[in-house]
């Protein structure tokens, strides 16, 4: 096979891999710029992983939307095996260190979970609105919690149930509003998670504080009323952050959006 032919091979594989690939390479034309265009691909893919890594971390601090280069490689982390592989990695921690806490057997031994990113997945939502690209309309996210259909993250609903199994007593801590609490419990009962001890949303003294300080106050409750926050799971390093910490915090990836 000469060097055209070869080309051609590869080009009809390219074409022909499930959607799975970044956008930049699936859309690539049979002409010259091919090896171009790869070579970019592969700069963004790096850039972007780094990227992901800063954000992740907290290096990054706050940022408003995702670099545009890295939509594709945003949009294949979530989709593809990585962000299930990513979350069960960290659901399999959580729960080892779950199963070697001594529980108090007074049901006072808590686990503390956010909910968006964290038990329920938004992906539905932001695949239509490029991936944490565009800026977050409220108004269009409220729109989308009211249909009750997000669906679970599955190594967190294995986690969920593997920690109640173990005794803990679950709270859902988050940055919904009280106006949303049909929806929400209406979207965790479809989505197979139940029997929490207590779902805390942001009331009208909570309007306007940073995420950060509103769930340490939260916590700060529940410790006042005695019990032990072992574990505390969260997308945001705001959900675990701040005072009243959990003694083991567990932060699951998110690289479309962040929560001061
Ligand atoms: C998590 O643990 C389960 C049970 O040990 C295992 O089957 C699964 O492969 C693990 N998941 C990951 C992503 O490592
Ligand atoms: C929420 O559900 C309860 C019980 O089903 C109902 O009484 C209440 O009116 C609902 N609240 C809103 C804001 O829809
Ligand atoms: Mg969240």
């Amino acid at each position: 096979m000469g060097p055209v032919g070869l080309l051609l091979v590869v080009l009809v594989v390219l074409v022909t891999i499930p959607t799975a690939l970044p956008q930049s390479v699936i859309q690539i034309t049979p002409n010259k710029h091919i090896s171009d265009s790869r070579k970019l691909g592969a700069n963004d893919n790096l850039y972007c992983d780094s990227w992901r890594f800063s954000v992740e971390t907290n290096d990054a601090g706050t940022w408003s939307s995702i670099p545009s280069r890295c939509v594709g490689f945003v949009q294949e982390y979530m989709s593809g095996e990585r962000y299930a592989s990513d979350s069960g990695v960290v659901a399999n921690y959580s729960l080892a260190f779950g199963e070697a806490v001594k529980l108090g057997g007074d049901g006072k031994d808590a686990w503390v979970f956010d909910i968006d990113e964290t038990l329920l997945s938004n992906l539905p939502y932001y695949e239509a609105h490029g991936f944490g690209s565009e800026t977050f309309n409220e108004k269009y996210f409220d729109e989308w919690v009211d249909l009750a259909e997000a669906p679970a993250i599955p190594a967190s609903l294995n986690l969920y149930k593997g920690l109640q199994r173990l005794g803990f007593k679950i709270f859902l801590l988050t940055g919904r509003s009280e106006f949303q609490r049909n929806a929400t419990v209406k979207n965790l009962l479809y989505s197979g998670f139940n029997y929490w001890e207590r779902l805390l949303l942001r009331g009208p003294s909570d309007k306007g504080k940073l995420a950060t300080v509103y769930k340490s106050e939260k916590r700060l409750e529940l410790i006042d009323q005695g019990y032990r926050i072992h574990g505390s799971s969260g997308d945001q390093w705001s959900d675990l952050l701040g005072f009243a910490v959990a003694r083991r915090s567990f932060k699951l990836p998110n690289p479309m959006y962040y929560i001061a």
